[in-house]
C-alpha cells in the first residue's frame, strides 16, 4: 500500500524542519553525551551534514563524574552512570565553541544544574556565547535544594525550573524529558506551559546489572541509565503520546540505530530525531540515517519531510 503517491522519478526531497524557531537542514541530530563536543567525531564524518549537533551536558562548573566502572553492556543496550562529567560552561565556550563555529550546523548546548540558580547561570552564559543556537535543558538530575527530587519527575519542581530558565534566554529552549515518570503527557504539558519551545525525549531509563559471582552491582554507582535498542519501543510510544498532548515540536530519542528507526519516530510525531548509543557502535550512523531517510522519501514519493511527520494511521 502506498500512502504518499508513487512518484519514483523525483530525486529532490526537502528534508528541512523547524524546531521551535531553529531551522535545520535535516531532522537528524546527535544525542547529548554520545558525541562529545563534536570534534571527537569530525575525523569520521562531515559535521556539515548534520541537522544539528547537541553537545555533551554542561554544568556551570566542571564535574568529574562518577567512579568507574561507569558503563555495562546488556543484551539490547547499554547501561551508563557517567555522572554528567564535563568541562563546565566557561571552558566549553573558550575551548570547544571556536571549532564548532567553523561548521554550517547549528549547535545545541545541553545543560543541567543541581539548583534552579545553577540552571539559570549556565543558560545565561551559553545564551550570550557566539555560536550557540539553542539550549537543551536536561532535567534528569536531582534538585539538591528541593530535597534531591529529580527535576523532571515532579511537575511542580520542573515547571518552576523551566519557567525560571525561560526568563533568562531568548534562544529556542528545548526541555529534555525523562521517561522515569508515571505519565509522560503530564510532564510534556508542564514543559509546554512553562515556556519550552520544544521537548526532546527520551533520556535513559533507570536500570541495574549485577555480577552474580561477586554478588555486587557492576556499576560503581549501583544504578545507571539504559540506552540503545532496548528502549526504542518505549520511546516511540512516549513520543506518540506526547505528540497528541502538546503543540510544541518533539525531538525523538531512544535506540535509533538506522533510518528505519528514525522514521518510526517521525511518523509517530517527532519533528526531529537525535542519535545516541548508535554513535559508539558506528560513528557513521548519523550520516547513514540522513541518507536512508532521503532514500525512503524518494521511494515513497514524498517531497517534503514534513508530510511524513505525525502521519501515523491508527
Ligand atoms: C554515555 C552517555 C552519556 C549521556 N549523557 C547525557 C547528558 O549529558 N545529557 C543528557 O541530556 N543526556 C545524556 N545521555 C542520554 C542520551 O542523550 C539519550 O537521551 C539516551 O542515551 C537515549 O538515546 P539512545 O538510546 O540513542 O542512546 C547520555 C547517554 C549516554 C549513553
Amino acid at each position: 500500500m502506498k500512502l504518499f503517491g508513487n512518484n519514483k522519478n523525483s530525486s529532490t526531497v526537502d528534508l528541512s524542519v523547524n524546531i521551535g524557531g531553529l531551522k535545520l537542514k535535516n531532522p537528524v541530530m546527535t544525542a547529548s553525551g554520545t558525541f562529545g563536543y563534536g570534534a571527537e567525531y569530525s575525523e569520521f564524518i562531515d559535521l556539515n551534514r548534520l541537522g544539528a549537533i547537541i553537545v555533551k551536558g554542561l554544568s556551570y562548573t566542571p564535574r568529574e563524574g562518577n567512579p568507574v566502572p561507569r558503563i555495562v553492556e546488556t543484551p539490547a543496550g547499554m547501561l551508563n552512570a557517567i555522572g554528567l562529567q564535563n568541562i563546565g560552561t566557561e571552558a566549553f565556550i573558550k575551548e570547544k565553541l571556536p571549532f564548532l563555529r567553523k561548521f554550517k550546523t547549528p549547535v545545541i548546548t545541553n545543560f543541567f544544574g543541581d539548583s534552579i540558580d545553577e540552571f539559570k547561570k549556565s543558560a545565561e552564559a551559553l545564551s550570550s556565547a557566539d555560536g550557540v543556537h539553542a539550549l537543551e535543558m536536561n532535567i534528569s538530575c536531582p534538585n539538591k535544594k528541593a530535597g534531591w527530587i529529580i527535576f523532571g519527575t515532579d511537575p511542580k519542581v520542573m515547571g518552576k525550573a523551566v519557567s525560571s530558565v525561560r526568563k533568562t534566554t531568548k534562544l529556542p529552549l528545548i526541555v529534555k524529558l525523562t521517561p522515569n515518570v508515571t505519565d509522560i503527557c503530564v510532564m510534556a504539558k508542564v514543559a509546554e506551559d512553562s515556556g519550552a519551545d520544544a521537548i526532546s525525549m527520551i533520556n535513559t531509563i533507570t536500570g541495574m546489572a549485577i555480577d552474580i559471582r561477586r554478588r555486587t552491582p557492576i556499576l560503581a554507582n549501583v544504578v545507571g541509565g539504559l540506552s540503545g535498542p532496548a528502549i526504542r519501543p518505549v520511546a516511540v510510544r512516549m513520543v506518540w503520546q506526547a505528540h497528541k498532548a502538546v503543540k510544541i515540536p518533539i525531538i525523538g530519542i531512544g535506540g535509533i540505530m538506522t533510518a528505519q528507526d528514525a522514521l518510526e519516530f517521525l511518523i509517530a510525531g517527532a519533528r526531529g530525531v537525535a542519535v545516541g548509543t548508535a554513535n559508539f557502535v558506528n560513528p557513521h550512523a548519523t550520516i547513514e540515517i540522513i541518507d536512508g531517510i532521503e532514500k525512503f522519501l524518494i521511494e515513497e514519493g514524498v517531497h517534503n519531510i514534513n508530510d511524513i511527520i505525525g502521519s501515523l494511521w491508527t
